[in-house]
């Protein structure tokens, strides 16, 4: 092959076939969170970088490593989002939304960056859909949240779904937490992997997430951060979880759930599916009741979740030839006065019948005219040929039952009633 320019690695190109399944997924996403009174809010895909490192943390893997960060021509640091929340939280506060009314729901669908190894559904560029809701304190608002991101997949028939919640309680017990963490990793310190030890040092929380066996051993073992909590974050947590019992949603508890963002507190949770191999997390999210108060807004509190589009269309068993896609009318026209005719009928087809029509433009014969309409499965053919010019009529067939029949010009949209 000549020396074409490709893509840039961990990036996708989404093809017309795979597009179909995107659009499916994108108009459901729309619906469901609608149906729940949720309102899209759209954000810029780059942000000034100090948001980032304000909200999501600098001891994090995101913005220690895996931001798209650069200096602009005006001596602007900015950064291509890595995620939504802080976006939202940013528009949130700047456009003073609480002033307009106490709560606030929004969803939003859009690119995320991350320079991560690219893997099985792990991307560099990445389309996330996700909910935020500010206002409201009450374990109802964590359980609007988390319900909905379960039904949400199960919905859609995704298999081998896996709930996991916990609660991380607040900042002052989580210093606390963190303190016997790392005491007790400190005992093992030898024995850790060097990225463990660095977390040791930098982010201990960080560590429960090893994949490395004889880690995860250990981490078995460790303090639980329940056990650091205050009483009333133990009751936001169990009346949760009476709330999620009562609508039958099944959960696991993960005492050692506690997700790769800084801005969290209390109630954090993914949904897995055990069908996506190692990048099993189809969803995650949590309260985050200090991040208004931290990047400059009245305090306010919040609690959301995002997802990958790529993982739930790894985990659907949807195939894209079941999504409807075919033409309603392809017009076949031999000469140019017939293509002069056809343009006219078509438009008239799309708009007063809304009709998906297709014209050929590669002036083709008659046959390989009819063999296209077929390869597309179009349901009816309309053949405007010579014949038809000198009678001012058109032939109409149905390309399924294989009938077809003669129509004056004008009585085409009728022939369609
Ligand atoms: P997160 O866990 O970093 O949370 O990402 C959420 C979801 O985005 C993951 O569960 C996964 O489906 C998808 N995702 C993340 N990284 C990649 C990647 N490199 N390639 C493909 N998919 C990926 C957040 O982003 C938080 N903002 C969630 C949140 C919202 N918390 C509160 N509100």
């Amino acid at each position: 092959m000549k020396n074409i320019i490709r893509n840039i690695k961990g990036t996708n190109d989404i093809l017309p076939d795979e597009s179909l399944l995107w659009i499916y997924y994108e108009n459901y996403i729309r619906d469901f969170f609608q149906k729940y009174g949720y309102k899209e809010i759209r954000t810029p895909i780059f942000e000034s970088t100090e948001l980032f490192l304000r909200s999501i943390g600098k001891d994090t893997d995101i913005v220690s490593k895996e931001m798209y960060s650069w200096v602009d021509q005006g001596n602007n640091n900015l950064t291509l989002r890595p995620e939504l929340t802080a976006s939202v939280s940013r528009s949130f506060i700047q456009n003073q939304l609480n002033k307009k009314q106490k709560s606030h729901k929004f969803y939003y669908i859009g690119s995320s960056f991350r320079r991560e190894r690219p893997q099985k559904g792990r991307f560099r560029q990445f389309e996330q859909f996700g909910i935020e809701s500010f206002g409201s304190s009450f374990p109802e608002q964590d359980a609007e949240i988390i319900s909905m991101a379960y039904l949400f997949y199960k919905s859609l028939d995704i298999k081998n779904l896996n709930l996991r919640i916990n609660t991380i309680g607040s900042r002052e017990d989580r210093k606390k937490y963190v303190q016997s963490l790392k005491e007790y990793f400190n005992k093992f310190e030898k024995k850790l992997t060097s990225i463990s030890r660095k977390r040791l040092e930098s982010n201990p929380l960080r560590i429960l997430d090893t994949k490395i066996d004889f880690e995860i051993e250990l981490v078995r073992k460790a303090p639980r951060i329940i056990d650091y909590i205050s009483d009333e974050d133990k009751k936001h947590f169990q009346t949760l979880l009476n709330i999620l019992d009562n609508m039958n949603i099944p959960y696991v508890i993960d005492n050692y759930l506690v997700r790769g963002l800084d801005y969290y507190s209390r109630t954090v949770f993914e949904v897995q599916s055990d069908s996506l191999g190692s990048q099993n997390a189809l969803c995650g999210g949590g309260r985050y009741d200090y991040l208004i108060d931290e990047l400059g807004g009245q305090k306010t509190p919040a609690i959301g979740f995002a997802a990958g589009i790529e993982r739930l269309i790894l985990a659907s068993e949807l195939d894209v030839n079941h999504i409807e896609n075919k033409p309603d009318i392809y017009i076949v026209a031999s000469s140019n006065e017939a293509i002069n005719l056809s343009f006219s009928l078509a438009n008239k087809l799309r708009y007063k019948k809304n009709f998906v029509v297709i014209q050929d433009t590669l002036r083709r014969s008659i046959k390989s005219q009819m063999k296209d309409a077929n390869r597309l499965q179009a349901r009816y053919c309309i053949i405007i040929a010579e014949e038809e010019i000198k009678n001012s009529t058109v032939s109409i067939k149905n390309m399924d039952t294989g009938d077809q029949k003669t129509k004056l010009f004008d009585e085409v949209l009728d022939f369609f009633k």
